[in-house]
């Protein structure tokens, strides 16, 4: 027997290769699946991906193969599986300070505005980071926050919520638990002074976690986005890139209606709006663009 056959046989039997392969109509079930749960839509490029989060949920699950995985989830798993399969075909990468020109106008522009245009009897700005992954968008904002805008604009009263629809990184967003490779874009004088250090561990300390209120949401559930009002400012940032333009159109309109006149919509450093909607105006800055509704 040929070392390659040897090698192959014990694979197909084991179902690697043969009855437990994404094959492409399973694939096309399980997209339209997450699609329409999500609106995550996972392109032709993307099915070894899928197929390899997938497998995570197999292996956990014991359910075997990957028409057996989906009927069970269509058939009253959807409860207690769905937001596991969520948790393992999400894409969560972030660092703190990511984008550091958005952070800039953040500081510099859009809350001065803001707070001009504050009526006395309103001293409240309420800002959203919208799919937060492990929270380092959301405490990036609190550390902008407490460090430069409350001493500024001590009248005001900042409130910062982070939603994502994976129940790990949420986790791990309240715990507030980080590697150096998350902090590394962190201002040295921020880091020790907002900072503690257990081992190789980066832990955000009380007076900025508490800043912020996670809460689990999906971007693509219209009635659980009816519940965000009020926010005068929105980053929505490296998400819409997973979504079909038919979901971005939807999770779009859904943050606008999210915002107050005169908030701000701000998207992923490489992302646009354009071809998407018309319904905001777009405002330059030199090396960014934010989204201003009315
Ligand atoms: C690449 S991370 C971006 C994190 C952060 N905004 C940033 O720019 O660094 C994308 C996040 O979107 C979340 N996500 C994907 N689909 C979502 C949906 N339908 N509703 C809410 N969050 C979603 C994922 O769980 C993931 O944490």
């Amino acid at each position: 027997m040929s070392l390659l056959a040897q090698i192959n046989l014990p694979a197909r039997k084991s179902g690697i290769h043969g009855r437990n392969e994404l094959t492409a109509p399973l694939f096309d079930q399980y997209r339209r699946f997450i699609y329409e749960q999500t609106g995550i839509y996972f392109q032709d490029n993307k099915k070894y991906l899928l197929e390899s989060r997938i497998s995570r949920r197999l292996l956990a699950t014991s359910k075997g193969d990957f028409q057996s995985y989906l009927q069970f989830l269509k058939n009253g798993g959807m409860r207690t599986e769905l937001p596991e399969l969520v948790n393992a075909v999400t894409i969560n990468e972030t660092f703190f300070f990511r984008t550091p020109a958005q952070f800039d106008i953040i500081e510099q522009h859009i809350i001065p505005e803001l707070v001009s245009r504050r009526e006395k009897t309103s001293r409240r700005i309420k800002i959203w980071s919208a799919a937060c992954s492990t929270g380092d968008e959301p405490y990036t904002l609190a550390l902008i926050t407490k460090d430069r805008l409350q001493p500024r604009f001590p009248h005001i009263s900042f409130e910062i919520v982070g939603t994502d629809i994976n129940t790990d990184v949420l986790e791990n967003a309240r715990k507030g638990s980080y590697g150096p490779r998350s902090v590394r874009n962190v201002p040295p004088r921020m880091l020790s002074r907002y900072f503690s250090v257990e081992q190789d561990r980066y832990i955000v300390k009380p007076e900025i976690r508490q800043m912020v209120k996670f809460m689990h949401g999906n971007l693509a559930d219209r009635s659980s986005m009816l519940k965000m009002r009020n926010f005068d400012l929105i980053i929505c940032a490296n998400v819409l890139i997973y979504f079909d333009n038919k979901s971005k159109q939807q999770v779009v309109s859904s943050l606008y209606n999210s915002l107050n006149q005169g908030g701000y919509l701000l998207v992923g450093f490489s992302e646009t709006l354009y071809g998407v909607t018309q319904a905001f105006k777009p405002v330059r800055f030199e090396k960014t663009i934010a989204y201003k509704k009315g």
